[in-house]
């Protein structure tokens, strides 16, 4: 029995995906959340769906400095089909908006250096109406190798959900007989909310998987997402690792709905989640304080550790909900930790914070370094009985990390249960402080 298996992994006949690719989350840049269908190149020539579009956001991936700290694909999603595949059953690009092939395109992007990703359906439309790979899985999957495609997110309209169990991985069984390595992103277990989706079979055979709702350019939208993620009713957070991740969508940072400090609760969040750092906003229009958000290379270092685990909620306490996320370097068995504290309340003014940090299951002996993410600044060193203290502001986020200190055990055995938190609401004594 051991045999066989030994054998059909060697012969790459295995029919899990494991294809090697994204062992820490993606990153990049996908058109759909900020530049939707919009398909009317004559009245809105910049901001249509076109190959114009797609190499302007692919130079301004280098020239902005998002390919040096690691943004790397450019995606495109729905809405660059021509309505009617070619005479020998192939897809095709719109030709008015992608005149010179998605070939070229690809070969474009290639040539500075980034990854080329692209969008369909699993079913018989795309959601903006667009031909479907169904009845065609084989066909498509080999076009997309001829087009060097090296990232495909299928999504799921028009389809029958209760397919997609055997649909998905058929797919990507045919991306993976092409031989080029392509990254499979799927829409399947979003399809299915509500009715216990397979994680454990969507983990094996995709690379990424949208698990909710689209994610829209507002703070209410943002919240849904992350409650949805902090809640947890399915248990995807533990199937995901190095090579296959949940995907709460795209970061939508420099666009028209967050604040700053919005903005931070959506970077540190997905940084903490081991979310793909998939951006879908005007890089050609970025203003620097966004800008900053998303070049942050400590946050993307919590996105990118190693060990690929995505943070659980630990505490929900008084509109404060706290975060966790183990990450490297290790020590005897300890992880470092990365936390966040989300502020969910809007009431004007920041909420103290203040805990040992025992009381966040950071216990080991010889303690810890704070660093906090987004002002870059050290807060200094910690044993597990000091207490930590700090503001969070209104609808924002405060991500610390606490590296462990190597040093000599003198002794074991402090608390490792999560505790609570003592918040101060100033100038707000006698209101309602909690939830
Ligand atoms: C669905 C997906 C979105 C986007 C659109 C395109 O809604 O969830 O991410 O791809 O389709 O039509």
């Amino acid at each position: 029995m051991l045999w066989i298996l030994f054998l059909s992994t060697i012969l790459g006949l295995s029919s899990s995906l494991e294809n090697g690719l994204v062992r820490t989350p993606p990153m990049g840049w996908m058109s759909w959340e900020r530049f939707r269908c919009n398909t009317d190149c004559t009245t809105y020539p910049e901001d249509c769906i076109s190959e114009r579009l797609f190499r302007e956001m692919a130079d301004m991936l280098e020239v902005g400095g998002y390919k040096e700290v690691g943004y790397q694909y450019i995606i495109i999603d729905d809405c660059w089909l021509d309505h009617t595949r070619d005479k020998d059953g192939k897809l095709q690009p719109d030709p008015q908006r992608f005149p010179s092939g998605i070939r070229n395109l690809s070969d474009y992007v290639h040539k500075l250096g980034l990854k080329f990703g692209i969008y369909e359906d699993y079913g018989n439309l795309t959601c903006g109406g667009y031909p479907g790979v169904l009845g065609h899985m084989e066909t498509d999957a080999n076009t997309f190798a001829d087009w060097q495609v090296d990232y495909v997110k299928l999504d799921g309209c028009y389809s029958d959900p209760d397919t997609m169990i055997t649909g998905y991985p058929e797919f990507g069984r045919y991306l993976n007989k092409t031989g080029r390595p392509m990254v499979y992103s799927c829409s399947w277990p979003a399809y299915q909310i509500g009715h216990n989706p397979n994680y454990t079979a969507i983990s094996e055979h995709c690379n990424l998987w949208r698990n909710f709702d689209d994610i829209e350019d507002s703070w209410a939208s943002l919240l849904s997402i992350i409650d949805f993620y902090g809640d947890d009713k399915d248990k995807f957070g533990s199937v995901a690792g190095p090579g296959h991740w949940n995907d709460p969508d795209m970061l939508i940072i420099g666009n028209y709905g967050l604040s700053v400090d919005q903005a931070q609760v959506q970077m540190g969040m997905w940084c903490l989640m081991a979310a793909p750092l998939i951006m879908s906003n005007d890089l050609r229009k970025m203003r620097p304080e966004f800008a900053e958000i998303l070049l942050n290379r400590d946050a993307i270092k919590i996105n990118q550790d190693p060990l690929g685990v995505q943070a659980s909620r630990i505490l929900r306490q008084g509109y404060i909900d706290v975060y966790s996320k183990p990450i490297l370097p290790s020590y005897q068995n300890k992880y470092s930790v990365a936390i966040g504290f989300l502020n969910r309340w809007t009431s004007g003014t920041p909420i103290r914070v203040s805990f040992a940090l025992s009381e966040l299951g950071l216990n080991h002996p010889s303690g810890y370094s704070a660093f906090d993410i987004f002002s870059g600044k050290p807060l200094g060193n910690f044993s597990p009985k000091s207490t930590f203290t700090a503001d969070v502001n209104p609808s924002g986020f405060l991500l610390v990390r606490f590296n462990l200190l190597p040093g000599r055990i003198r002794k074991t055995g402090s608390r490792s249960e999560i505790g609570k938190l003592n918040l101060q609401f100033p100038g707000l004594t006698g209101w309602k402080t909690e939830l």
